[in-house]
């Protein structure tokens, strides 16, 4: 299992781009609006599972070797006292947000974190790992686990949940429970825009079908394994995050529509096809969650929402830095993390997190 995580030696390619990517998407300090979210009633819910991308990672990749990494500071500079955990953000993510706001525990562990207790399995873990994606390629390029390999990482997750509390439980628990995906940023961004990898033999619009076949084959696989309640992100508008600005928006640094367009036109073919899974799988239930809209909103009118800053992140110039590239100790990172939407050149603040999901996650228990 862990042999298949080694990184690929031929895939060893490298952009800046590739670097900044790793660092995909992550969230905030919560402190203002937290208390917000909705504590659902009865949860039906034991446990939360998620896979994906650095959006999501809760610290899965301290444990692998990659450069996908952010357990250094300043990332969780406003997380638990200052603690870099490997949360690509500087608080907490979306996981942490879920099983927050269903009122499951406050935090989602990563699953290889070697500390895992009985109840934090039973509870819910996270197999997420910044730099993957739909596509394999993506995950081989940026030595993340893949979807493929975090799956298996979820049948040996079942097994010990089985060991530990017995056959009939750990099944109820397994059908029970709610699966979250977010993961194809890094495909778009950097597999197919800033490498010749997929450009060479696809357009956008054979990519994107690729990505949702890929999607819909794991989404099925999860299903076979005892899924039954799950909910996917769509793609934010990537063209408007920091590095892709700055590597593609000309000199003032505008959207890049195209990469836009490209989200876009993923999320409608991804919708369709999770209404199609929804309406063919017995007894599951799907969710498709539009982060686009929201995300585009509150960069585009960031005052609205209490932030000043929207398109350069805190940490560092703000433009290029993310992870490993540049943030450590950089003397330019901003100081107040409240007025930005995002803390690296890649990922939201937990603030931006909070403010796009959480008008989501009041809705999840009306839902499952
Ligand atoms: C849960 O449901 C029961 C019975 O329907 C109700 O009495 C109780 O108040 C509910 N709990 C919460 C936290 O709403
Ligand atoms: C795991 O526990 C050991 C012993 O308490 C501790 O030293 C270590 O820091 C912990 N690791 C993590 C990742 O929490
Ligand atoms: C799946 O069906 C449920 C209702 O049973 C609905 O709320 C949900 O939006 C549907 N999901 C999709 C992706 O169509």
């Amino acid at each position: 299992m862990r042999k298949e995580m080694e990184p690929h030696s031929s895939s060893c390619y490298y952009s800046p781009s590739l670097v900044l990517l790793l660092s995909l998407l992550v969230c905030f300090t919560s402190q203002i609006i937290q208390k917000a979210i909705a504590a659902p009633a009865n949860s039906t819910v034991p446990a939360v599972l998620v896979f994906g991308d650095s959006m999501v990672d809760t610290g899965n990749n301290d444990y692998i070797p990659t450069l996908a990494k952010c357990n250094f500071r300043p990332y969780g500079r406003d997380f638990m006292g200052g603690i870099p955990t490997g949360r690509f953000s500087n608080g907490k993510v979306p996981p942490d947000l879920i099983v927050e706001a269903l009122e499951i525990k406050e935090l989602l562990p990563a699953y290889l974190d070697p500390n895992l207790t009985l109840q934090d399995l039973l509870t819910g873990v996270n197999f997420a790992s910044g730099g993957g994606g739909y596509d394999p390629l993506t995950s081989n390029v940026e030595t993340a686990i893949s979807l493929s390999d975090q799956l298996k990482l979820f049948e040996e997750y079942i097994e010990k949940v089985k060991n530990g509390v017995g056959e009939e439980r750990s099944k109820t628990i397994v059908s029970d429970s709610l699966y979250a995906l977010c993961t194809g940023s890094n495909d778009i961004a950097t597999t197919y825009f800033s490498t010749p990898l997929r450009k060479l033999q696809y357009n956008i619009a054979a990519y994107t079908d690729l990505l949702v076949q890929f999607a819909s084959t794991f989404i099925q696989e999860l299903y076979r394994l005892g899924a039954r309640k799950i909910v996917v992100f769509g793609l934010p508008p990537i063209g408007c995050v920091p590095s892709q600005r700055t590597i593609a928006g000309g000199t003032t640094r505008i959207c890049v529509e195209k990469y836009n367009d490209a989200a876009m036109l993923f999320n409608s073919k991804l919708s369709s096809q999770l209404t199609l899974l929804n309406n063919t799988l017995p007894q599951s239930t799907f969710l498709y969650v539009d982060i686009y809209k929201p995300a585009l909103d509150l960069i585009q009118s960031p005052y609205k929402y209490g932030f000043e800053e929207a398109t350069i992140g805190c940490c560092g110039t703000g433009k290029i830095e993310t992870a490993i590239v540049l943030c450590d100790g950089n003397p330019l990172s901003c100081t107040d993390t409240s007025k930005y939407i995002f803390w690296d050149s890649y990922h939201p603040t937990e603030k931006a997190y909070e403010v796009i999901l959480t008008p989501i996650l009041k809705n999840l228990n009306s839902v499952f």
